[in-house]
């Protein structure tokens, strides 16, 4: 019987999930708001918000095992789609994910060494995150932050209250600012019976607080398996089914946990064609408790992302061994609509290779906004 797999969340990840599921045999049907959304366009769909409960246990009627593509599903709606399907990563997992404080408070409980912290819920709070921490620092909103959405770096102590102001004063939490020497993120699955894989370091480029690029493997043992205790620490705290990725500063030669993703990530996107089995192949596996792929790198990958608008298509697939991922959205500033991979056995050659990718993205892209318009 063909196994399928519903999927609360319609994006770019929905779509690569649903789109790694058809060798499988795997029907996977999604569901969001827009039925113009990336994954809509692949697979089967079903429009709803993703805080209806009743939908998404309507979902869950009809499908073996719920997942998520996005991390602020309420906690309560994976609760309703919980009592008519096994839903996995499990719920609690998920919500662990939502709120950069019970994030940062699960790292510290399990001894995984994280960036200081203040919970901020007051301008009081502001004043001690200040005194704590130092500056700059960073604020940031707890709940539904995304590609440095909700964030605000403050530099001197004028702009303090003003960066709170700007966030709206929801809840949230002050970072002591890193000046780190890269970022790094670890990609991990966990199936039925505790079988986990780890896919190797990946070292990150964000800028403005958006992903860039990755290259992978980033090849350093002992800053491995440290990232796969951490990981896996992670994992059987939660109960976890599914993927997991944990964001990490590398400073002073030590990892420090920045957030985890409850789900494939960005950073996991060159696996598609730079290991042995990718990110969302393995997340399916996992959630319908299948054996797990080998997550070994196929030589050295580098991905980056298309933002905004796109350079022409014919640029990008003139470059040898170019693989382009196009997500059928409609460009926006800074809107992740694509991605582009390679893959190369000799890292100097793939370091060349990106290099040429990287200018003609750069180049193609339009006027950039006037800074001070
Ligand atoms: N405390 C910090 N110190 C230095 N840079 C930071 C800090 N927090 C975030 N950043 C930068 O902003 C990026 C996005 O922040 P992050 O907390 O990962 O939020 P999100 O990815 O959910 O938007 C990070 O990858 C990093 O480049
Ligand atoms: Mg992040």
């Amino acid at each position: 019987m063909q196994a399928r797999v519903g999927i609360l969340g319609a994006g770019q990840l929905g779509r690569m999930l649903a789109l790694a599921g058809y060798p499988l045999g795997i029907e996977c049907v999604l569901l969001d708001r827009d039925e113009r959304s990336p994954g809509a366009q692949v697979a089967r769909f079903k429009a709803a918000a993703l805080d209806d409960a009743e939908a998404a246990a309507s979902l869950a009627a009809e499908v073996d095992v719920v997942t998520v593509e996005i991390e602020n599903v309420p906690a309560d709606v994976l609760r309703a789609a919980a009592r008519h399907a096994p839903v996995h990563p499990p719920p609690d997992a998920v919500a662990a994910a939502q709120d950069r404080l019970a994030e940062k408070e699960l790292f510290r409980s399990l001894g995984i060494p994280t960036t200081p912290f203040v919970r901020v819920d007051t301008s009081h709070d502001l004043d001690r995150a200040h005194r704590e921490l130092g500056l700059p620092l960073v604020l940031k909103a707890r709940r539904m932050g995304y590609d440095g959405r909700g964030q605000r770096i403050v530099r001197n102590a004028e702009e303090l209250h003003g960066a709170w102001s700007a966030l709206g004063e929801v809840p949230a939490i002050a970072e002591a600012w890193v000046d780190f020497d890269r970022e790094l993120s670890l990609v991990a699955v966990r199936g039925a019976n505790g079988q986990r894989a780890f896919y190797p370091l990946s070292e990150n480029v964000h800028r403005d607080g958006i992903l860039r690029i990755s290259v992978a493997p980033f090849e350093d043992e002992r800053l491995q398996r440290n990232a796969e205790e951490r990981v896996d620490a992670l994992m059987q705290r939660l109960d976890y089914r599914g993927v997991l990725a944990l964001e990490f500063f590398h400073a002073n030669g030590e990892l420090l946990a920045n957030e985890m993703a409850p789900r494939v990530h960005n950073t996991g996107h060159w696996t598609i064609e730079g290991a042995v089995t990718s990110q969302f192949e393995n997340h399916l596996r996992a959630v319908l408790g299948w054996p797990l792929g080998d997550a070994s790198p196929r030589g050295h990958a580098a991905m980056v992302n298309l933002l905004g608008n796109p350079p022409p298509l014919d640029a990008l697939l003139s470059l040898p061994g170019v693989h382009v991922h196009l997500y059928g959205k409609s460009p926006r500033p800074g809107r992740k609509i694509g991605h582009c991979t390679i893959v190369d056995p000799d890292r100097r050659r793939l370091l060349e290779r990106l290099a040429a990718l990287t200018n003609v993205i750069e180049v193609s892209l339009p006027n950039p906004t006037p800074r001070n318009p």
